[in-house]
């Protein structure tokens, strides 16, 4: 049985009549940049993640840049950011000329270690960024009480967890700024590339409208330099009606994370993900840790079980961030999981004789080695 970790041809034929209604008019009527649907969708969107603003943008990597951008940070500052992450959450950092300073991990969760983001705010220090990885909403009490005693801001990067909650609020919500993809693959995911801003701040709300329009306000006027990065109509419009499925795409990812919890509880060696109290985890990804981790990835790919590594190499050891003079062994967690991560087919409509395939297979390979 051929089992991708990722399908996303499933979904069309759940909803792709209904999609390609959406678009239709849309291209009927000519209108594709700032249209209509983007500005619902902006409202619909901050909606569900209890904040007040949305402002669509190209992509969640303009997301960063964007909030970034509209909070001042720039060249001279720091950002804190997870080691342990996709590349664009330093990316965003970089690309303002700010300095992004790495913060290793909780083993538990891979999300950032508030302890060490205290060990690392010095006077430059501008923001946090904390990510949400693979669905789980990070610490945000402690990294709260930290950017509160330093006054410095938080950037929560919700790329990998629209719809998580945290002590019952959304992620969205539990920073000044959030910042969200809808690219194919996320739990709310477009035709190609797509992101929002979201905020509860009106002025920086207003900002942001303006630095994704070249910084232009009005229209030809240029006070601030910004660039161009904004929600397609089309893509606003595929999004509306995929939005009113995620709560129950959601619940189904939730349903299989527990039915890998249940297929891989007795084989030895394999470290489930721990989901925090208090924080509704949406399994972006479900990410178990093992130490044979290339053999077992091996042997899943020569059964037809597709898998991934988020991340094989942590921010701080990336070649474009060797000035920065971090060596291997700086921030041990996050080097140690890269070694050792291995995401499991997870996609709302994996089917549970899938999922208990992929349980199998691990325990053949375990019992073997
Ligand atoms: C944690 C994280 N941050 C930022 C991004 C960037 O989003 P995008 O690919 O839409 O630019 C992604 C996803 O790709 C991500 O996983």
């Amino acid at each position: 049985m051929a089992i991708p970790s990722f399908d996303l041809t499933r979904q069309w034929e759940q909803i792709g009549a209904e999609i390609e209604a959406a678009l239709r008019p849309v291209m009927a009527k000519g209108h594709f940049i700032m249209g209509e649907n983007v500005s619902a969708l902006e409202a619909e969107i901050a909606q569900y993640c209890s904040a007040k603003y949305g402002i669509g943008v190209a992509n969640g990597s303009d997301a960063l840049f964007l909030a970034l951008r509209a909070l001042g940070v720039g060249v001279g500052d720091e950002v804190i950011v997870p080691t342990f992450t996709f590349f664009a959450t330093a990316g965003a950092v970089a690309r303002t000329g700010a300095k992004p300073v790495f913060v290793d991990i909780d083993p538990n969760t891979y999300n950032i270690d508030p302890a060490d983001v205290a060990a690392r705010v010095t006077e430059r220090t501008k923001a946090i960024i904390p990510v949400h990885l693979y669905g789980q909403p990070a610490e945000m009490d402690a990294i709260t009480e930290i950017a509160r005693k330093h006054s410095l801001a938080v950037v929560e990067d919700g790329a990998q967890a629209i719809g998580a909650t945290y002590q019952g609020r959304a992620v969205g919500s539990l920073g000044d700024i959030a910042c969200l993809s809808f690219f194919p693959t996320k739990n709310l995911g477009c035709f190609g590339d797509g992101g929002m801003v979201l905020t509860n701040n009106e002025e920086l709300a207003e900002k942001l409208r303006v630095l994704r329009v070249h910084g232009a306000k009005p229209k030809y006027y240029h006070s601030v330099l910004g660039i161009n990065s904004r929600l397609d109509e089309l893509q606003a419009a595929i999004l509306r009606v995929k939005l009113p499925y995620l709560e129950s795409w959601t619940e189904r990812r939730r349903r299989i994370a527990e039915l890998y919890r249940e297929g891989l509880a007795d084989i030895p060696g394999i470290q489930l993900p721990v989901e925090m109290p208090g924080c509704r985890h949406v399994y972006h990804q479900f990410t178990i840790r093992v130490g044979k981790r290339d053999a077992l990835q091996q042997a899943l790919k020569e059964a037809g079980i597709g898998t991934a590594v988020y991340y094989p190499v942590p921010l701080h050891l990336q070649k474009v961030f060797d000035h920065l003079g971090y060596k291997p062994g700086d921030l041990p967690q996050a080097e140690q999981a890269c070694a050792e991560v291995l995401s499991l087919p997870m996609f709302p409509e994996l089917c549970d004789e899938e999922v208990a395939e992929v349980c199998r297979q691990i325990a053949e390979f375990i019992n073997k080695v």
